[in-house]
């Protein structure tokens, strides 16, 4: 059933609505980046074209290495559970640490870098690594008695250490689940009773913002929160943010908690074999939340992903073995899987893990790292660029740094916040990718290949090699490029990187990935299965993707869909504007329309006439009708602790509603405060 818009625009249906956003120009990389890149073939997207579907993912799985080489490339008999490079044997494991040390033994493939200034980088040469993984292996497999196929979760924070675990886990097949070291005791128990995980391995102590973090105590909030589920935490291993010291006031249960720093003297120079799992058995598990329903466990495999890790790291991040890359997100998030542990290593690059804030103690703290570990790949969130341009926009001047390629992930950027990466951060010198993927694929979907394509601010870019992109309308219509309308965004085509399941819930995965266009039910045929992402897209004329965000959060004005962020990249044309977020709230007429928070740069006050001239940026860069029913100014934005503004707070803010359990945002003072503002 076609549902007509009928307010404003009789002939277009509610996906297909007009785009608001402004045309950038084309920036070119630097002939430099050009002259050294992995990748300035054009060729390559016709190798990768459907023709050569699926055997073109070979150039992908050609740059692991193989125990057994797998003899089929994709098998579809039951779709849409994809398996890729059937019959095939590898480690992980040993893909990212053992194959180096023949050439990069004395190489650094970790640079730790704690928050705290005074307190030394630690570097660590892919020897160490392996030792200590090693190690780790052997006291999993020995004393825990862990064995392939089982379970494990893992609640660290950004230290050497995870990486580690993560790969001893991968050597002896265990499937880790990394939650995020912000979440609570109590959401790591929701995670572990999910995946059937009694085991978990956390660490006594990490700083944020200058602050050593008690976190052996969430692993006792975990504990407890079990039994009230009638569940057990059979084991919790520590490991210690200061080798050799126990940094928790938290007392050891007897019998159930361990000092790994301890119990690894048992294991000193101890090797073993990495075991050889098939290409689909699955590596880790990664949950990551839905529009209803509890988080879903996203199940990634070891040949597929890891190819997919790999190849994408190595076309898109641009990375070569001599590179010292830094991805700024954390390891508990699919970024930091991918591209800090994962792809890097499996490139045999230095990766640096950094353990704090972005901005403890100052905003020159990033750069300060990029001139002393000569940095040359950069790697963050539009987030974390907005809060370092808000809090020292001339602060990356002051550092001797040179990056030859930057990288933004995780949310549309606005073009007045790209030009400031590139020109401030990147000191003009710096490709810039704006990868658009999810927790689910793996690995990027849509990007520029730095050596090939020209940037445009704002736009992420056509789709990777082997990834074919449509936009479909609600009825299943393609929208062709340059009809500026927009859509649901999805891949024609499965990749090696997509996720196998959600664990425990085939049903679930069906549905809310592959239901809504597949027209034969029971086919075996991969182009029966589009992939749906749930964001809104359009594509333009030359081909780029600009992503609009989640379908949920466009805001539907008197039937004309808004994606929040058009309307935020418009309040951000205003000079004196930090960050905006818009929030539906609802009008009798229109049926929504946005109320719009902005916070402000340093030195500038809050005024009406400042508010009156964001709202006019909105209406003269949009429309009328995404005219902000007010303009908040406010001192600060409620964020989670990984820097993502919570828009559903603000929109319970608005709207007058419950916000819900607010204590798990990095800020949670600030919402009793905005709401005395909004509700005198
Ligand atoms: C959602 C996925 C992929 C790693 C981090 C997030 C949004 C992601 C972009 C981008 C516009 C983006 C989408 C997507 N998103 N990258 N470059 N431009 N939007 O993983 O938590 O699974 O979130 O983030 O809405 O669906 P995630």
């Amino acid at each position: 059933m076609e549902r007509k818009v009928e307010v404003f625009d009789d002939d277009v249906t509610e996906a297909e609505i007009a785009v608001h956003l402004r045309e950038e120009g084309y920036y070119h990389a630097p002939p430099k980046f050009i002259a050294q890149a992995n990748l300035t073939d054009p060729d390559i997207f016709k190798r990768f074209s459907l023709e050569n579907f699926p055997e073109c993912f070979k150039e992908y799985a050609d740059l692991l290495t193989w125990s057994k080489y797998w003899e089929k490339t994709l098998d579809t008999s039951n779709a849409p559970f994809w398996r890729w490079f059937v019959g095939g044997k590898l480690n992980a494991c040993y893909n990212c640490v053992d194959r180096h040390l023949e050439k990069h033994r004395n190489k650094a493939a970790i640079h730790f870098v704690p928050e705290i200034e005074s307190e030394p980088i630690i570097h660590m040469t892919y020897q160490e690594l392996f030792m200590r993984v090693n190690e780790l292996a052997a006291f999993l497999r020995n004393f825990c008695g862990l064995k392939t196929g089982d379970r494990v979760t893992l609640h660290m924070p950004m230290v050497a250490e995870l990486p580690i675990t993560m790969l001893a886990c991968a050597r002896i097949g265990v499937i880790h689940s990394q939650v995020f070291s912000g979440f609570s005791g109590r959401a790591v128990v929701d995670r572990m009773i999910d995946s059937g995980s009694d085991i978990l391995i956390t660490m006594d102590g990490y700083y944020r913002n200058g602050v050593l973090q008690n976190h052996k105590g969430q692993a006792d909030v975990a504990c407890e929160h079990a039994h009230e589920h009638d569940f057990n935490i059979e084991k919790v291993l520590i490991w210690q943010r200061h080798p050799g010291t126990y940094s928790s006031k938290r007392p050891l249960v007897e019998g159930r908690d361990f000092i790994i720093n301890d119990m690894l003297k048992h294991y000193h120079h101890t090797t073993i074999d990495p075991v050889q799992m098939s290409a689909e058995a699955p590596l880790f598990l990664m949950y990551t939340s839905g529009t209803t329903g509890k988080p879903k466990g996203c199940q990634h495999s070891t040949g597929g992903y890891l190819a997919y890790a790999a190849g994408t790291a190595r076309i898109v991040q641009d990375i070569h073995p001599e590179d010292v890359y830094w991805c700024m997100a954390d390891i508990g998030w699919i970024t930091g899987h991918t591209y800090i542990v994962y792809g890097p290593l499996a490139l045999g690059a230095s990766t640096v893990i950094y353990e704090g804030v972005p901005t403890y103690p100052d905003a020159g703290r990033p750069w300060r790292i990029a001139e002393e570990l000569g940095v040359n790949i950069f790697h963050t969130s539009p987030t974390a660029i907005r809060a370092l341009r808000r809090s020292g926009p001339d602060e990356p001047k002051k550092h001797n740094y040179h990056f030859k390629h930057m990288t933004t992930v995780g949310e549309p950027i606005e073009p007045e916040v790209w030009k400031w990466y590139y020109e401030v951060v990147g000191k003009g010198e710096a490709v810039i990718v704006d990868t658009w993927w999810q927790t689910e694929t793996g690995g990027v979907l849509c990007s520029t290949v730095p050596g090939l394509h020209p940037m445009k601010p704002g736009t992420a870019g056509p789709g990777m090699p082997g990834i074919h992109v449509v936009i479909y309308d609600e009825d299943g219509n393609e929208i062709p490029r340059g009809a500026n309308r927009a859509g649901n965004i999805c891949i024609r085509n499965p990749w090696p990187g997509i996720f196998q399941t959600i664990w425990g819930d085939s049903e679930r995965f069906v549905k809310s990935y592959y239901a809504h266009y597949n027209k034969k039910e029971k086919s075996t045929d991969w182009r029966d299965w589009p992939y749906f992402a749930s964001d809104g897209a359009v594509q333009t004329e030359d081909g780029y993707y600009r992503i609009l965000g989640r379908i949920d959060d466009v805001i539907n004005v008197a039937g004309h869909r808004l994606g929040s962020k058009e309307i935020e990249s418009a309040a951000l044309t205003v000079d004196e504007v930090a960050e905006a977020a818009v929030v539906p709230v609802a009008d009798e007429i229109k049926g929504r329309i946005p109320d719009l928070y902005v916070a402000l740069k340093p030195g500038f006050q809050p005024s009406h006439e400042l508010e009156q001239r964001i709202s006019a940026a909105v209406v003269s860069e949009i429309s009328p009708i995404a005219r902000p029913r007010r303009v908040w100014i406010v001192p600060d934005m409620p964020k989670t602790r990984s820097g993502k503004i919570m828009r559903r707070v603000l929109a319970a803010i608005s709207s007058g509603s419950d916000t819900g359990d607010v204590s798990t945002l990095a800020n949670p003072e600030i919402v009793a405060e905005l709401r005395k503002m909004a509700n005198p």
